[in-house]
């Protein structure tokens, strides 16, 4: 297929938009849900189709059911305008990867990027366009469950994720072969959510807006992605859905954005839920006066955008309007070369899903995501020949769970959990015992994803009680416990926040019942936020995440030392649910000296600080060395420093580079993320790793200028292995 030119694009748009009538345009903007278990409703959106009333549906998921459904829209529709398929593909399609937040924990982009070259290619074989991710949303409050699907609470890790992310869905340009429209969400501030409370408003400072919660966008949108996500909740008192300043005096007139713009589920119709539009009518104005594009239907519930005709005639929006919104979600399906190649070739689509090389990126990323958070007389590696070994809890042999949230389209059959990953590594005389512990609690309320297979968590044990004294004398018989706790998948993720960051259920009574065994326990925490283990000390402790479809066999590798951890936590993990929110980056304040003891109670350090993970080996940091102790604003130095493998083992290090500006317009954190690298070792080697420092690092939005500056002033520089790391030379910027 061969790309068209922007001016043949845009002479094939003309030509549509001469021949549309209100009603076509209106049905271009509109994204329509396809529940399979719904039949009715398919029934109702095939119509919709045959009309000419809809321009893309989402949630068809079955390459055999997008090729009908495009043959109506391209056969059977007046103008046979095909249709853009969207779906969620988050982290994988049929092969699944960890979870995004589990990937940011590499702190290798290269993770994401491969990771979700896969995902795009599964994804575009089966017929589907485009993904609603990635999710760039900054987190800073873990009790938010969709903190899992972004990349941690720090702008500089967050927008290298974001545009690695990118890269991977969409290659070099939209329409690229077996990729897809990338389409970063939700614009924007929706991860500062009250209480962490899902859909609850956010009120987000100007300072933090730019400095915190849009870079990521920006990275997102600098690596090409063609689609913007509008989120659901009140932005500073307007709803992010009809907020002008953010879709079109940011997003357009700043940022230049040319792609098209999608609400979130329903969240048009909703500003009339918010209190903000009158009316059903009202909201569709107001959305596409704020600058949407294209509106994705409430599931089950009225469009909002079928009212635009009324608008026209009514003189509520002008023709020009429509057009510009209608000619940006055209010029998206002629660059995806939709009216060339509309539908789907079956054999292939079954083939991709299917590709062995996709498992191993799989099983490769879930290894390098894993944080090693704890290894006391250096527990692990375990030996493949340990003798016995007691697999312990309700995630180990879950399948459903071991894949996370966000996944529909996996087979649980395939899913190696990490029971079956310790029984398939461990050496043949090991003895590998196995009990679920204690059962995972219901949730309050439904998941709107949950459905009968979605839900099937643990339901295997009968009586905790009885599973508790019999995970104590497994563990006794045994010459290391491994416990696999956390969240089911149900608990985290949309609709999933949690007020606590304590082990559901009778988690934490098991783990320390079994601690009281003497037996050495490894505990493997399977979920994506922290969690508060109440001062209980396994021997060794690793954050596995959701690790995907091969997590089993990565976890086993890790375990036996067949691959070295080389993690960091992309978050503060705050000792309690009362420090948060706890961000590593924060200002210096009153009494500097009391920094420690803010709360009468507790202190304000955090358990493990972000970027903090331990490896196999160890590693030693030399003085960094700077091109220049003085630079002019504007000019870039260069910083290098020395990082030696001190220990026995190859292993990964990810070099951080963090600066704090002394004085300036306005104050600034303590410290800040300006540069990570990471680097893979031999026992022995020293590596000379370089960061740039420029104007792209030491500029930001001064909330005294109103603008972005870079100061005159002194900036203090420290490298080392995660966020504790001490400043130990520093520069002068001047003019
Ligand atoms: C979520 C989005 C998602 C959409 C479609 C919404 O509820 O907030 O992130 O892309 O549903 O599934």
């Amino acid at each position: 297929m061969t790309q068209m030119t922007d001016a043949e694009i845009r002479a094939r748009v003309d030509n549509l938009l001469a021949q549309m009538s209100a009603e076509e345009k209106a049905g271009q903007l509109t994204q329509y849900f396809t529940f399979s278990r719904a039949p009715d409703e398919v029934a109702r959106v095939e119509d919709e189709v045959r009309a000419g009333r809809a321009g893309s549906l989402l949630f068809v998921s079955k390459a055999e059911e997008i090729d009908r459904l495009q043959r109506i829209a391209v056969e059977q529709s007046r103008l046979g305008i095909p249709l853009l398929f969207g779906y969620d593909v988050i982290h994988g399609l049929r092969t699944i990867l960890p979870v995004p937040l589990a990937v940011a924990a590499s702190w290798d982009p290269a993770v994401a990027e491969e990771g979700q070259a896969v995902a795009a290619a599964e994804a575009r074989a089966i017929g589907l366009h485009w993904t609603f991710a990635p999710m760039v949303d900054i987190t800073r409050d873990p009790r938010w469950g969709r903190m899992i699907e972004g990349a941690g609470e720090d702008p500089v890790l967050g927008s290298a994720m974001a545009a690695a992310q990118v890269r991977g869905f969409q290659g070099a340009f939209i329409g690229a072969p077996g990729r897809v429209i990338a389409g970063p969400k939700h614009f924007a501030g929706y991860g500062a959510a009250f209480g962490g409370r899902d859909y609850d408003e956010a009120e987000i400072s100007d300072n933090e807006l730019w400095n915190i919660y849009l870079p990521p966008f920006k990275a997102a949108l600098d690596a090409g992605a063609g689609n913007v996500m509008s989120a659901y909740m009140g932005l500073n008192g307007v709803p992010a859905t009809g907020n002008r300043w953010l879709l079109t005096d940011v997003l357009r007139e700043t940022w230049g954005f040319e792609g098209f713009v999608v609400t979130d589920a329903g969240a048009a119709a909703d500003l009339a839920t918010h209190h903000y539009a009158a009316d059903l009518g009202d909201a569709a104005v107001r959305a596409l006066d704020a600058g949407v594009d294209m509106e994705m239907a409430p599931p089950f519930g009225e469009a909002a955008y079928r009212t635009l005709p009324q608008a026209l005639a009514a003189g509520r929006i002008t023709a020009a309007q429509l057009d510009t919104a209608v000619r940006r979600v055209l010029d998206a399906k002629l660059r995806m070369g939709l009216f060339e190649a509309p539908y789907v070739d079956l054999g292939a689509a079954a083939a991709m899903l299917a590709a062995p090389a996709h498992r191993a990126v799989a099983r490769r990323a879930a290894e390098r995501s894993a944080v090693l958070l704890h290894n006391a007389g250096g527990l692990l590696p375990l030996s493949r020949d340990t003798g016995s070994i007691a697999v312990i809890g309700p995630l180990a042999d879950s399948a459903r769970d071991t894949v996370g949230p966000w996944v529909f389209e996996q087979d649980d059959n395939e899913t190696v959990t990490v029971l079956a990953g310790i029984r398939a590594a461990a050496g043949p005389a090991t003895r590998v015992d196995y009990t679920p512990g204690v059962t995972m609690p219901a949730r309050l309320h439904k998941s709107i994803f949950e459905d009968d297979v979605h839900a099937q968590t643990q339901r295997l044990v009968v009586d905790d009680d009885i599973e508790i004294a019999n995970s104590v004398r497994l563990a006794r018989a045994a010459e290391v416990a491994v416990l696999v706790l956390g969240e089911a998948h149900i608990m985290i993720g949309e609709h999933a926040s949690r007020s606590s960051l304590d082990l559901p259920g009778r988690q934490q009574e098991l783990l320390e019942a079994v601690l009281a065994t003497g037996t050495p326990v490894v505990l493997l925490i399977m979920t994506g936020r922290p969690v508060d283990l109440k001062g209980a000390e396994p021997a060794a402790k690793m954050m596995i995440w959701y690790p995907g479809t091969r997590g089993g066999e990565a976890v086993a590798n890790l375990l036996f030392g067949a691959a070295v951890p080389g993690g960091k936590l992309p978050y503060n993990w705050p000792r309690n649910i009362g420090q948060v929110p706890l961000p590593y980056a924060q200002l210096r304040s009153f009494r500097p000296d009391w920094a420690q003891e803010r709360y009468w109670n507790e202190g304000n350090a955090p358990l493990y600080p972000f970027g903090y993970g331990l490896s196999y080996t160890t590693f030693s940091y030399a003085a960094p060395r700077l091109s220049a102790d003085r630079i002019a604003p504007g000019k870039t130095l260069e910083v290098t420093v020395d990082v030696t493998n001190t220990g026995p083992v190859t292993g990964d290090e990810v070099v951080q580079l963090y600066i704090h500006q002394r004085y300036g317009s306005a104050a600034r954190p303590v410290r800040e993320l300006k540069g990570f690298q990471r680097v893979t070792l031999a026992p022995g080697e020293t590596r000379a790793v370089r960061f740039p420092l420029g104007p792209g690092e030491l500029s930001y939005w001064s909330a005294a200028r109103r603008d972005r500056v870079q100061d005159e002033t002194c900036i203090d520089v420290g490298v080392g292995g995660d966020s504790t790391a001490p400043f130990m030379t520093s520069f002068e910027v001047a003019g």
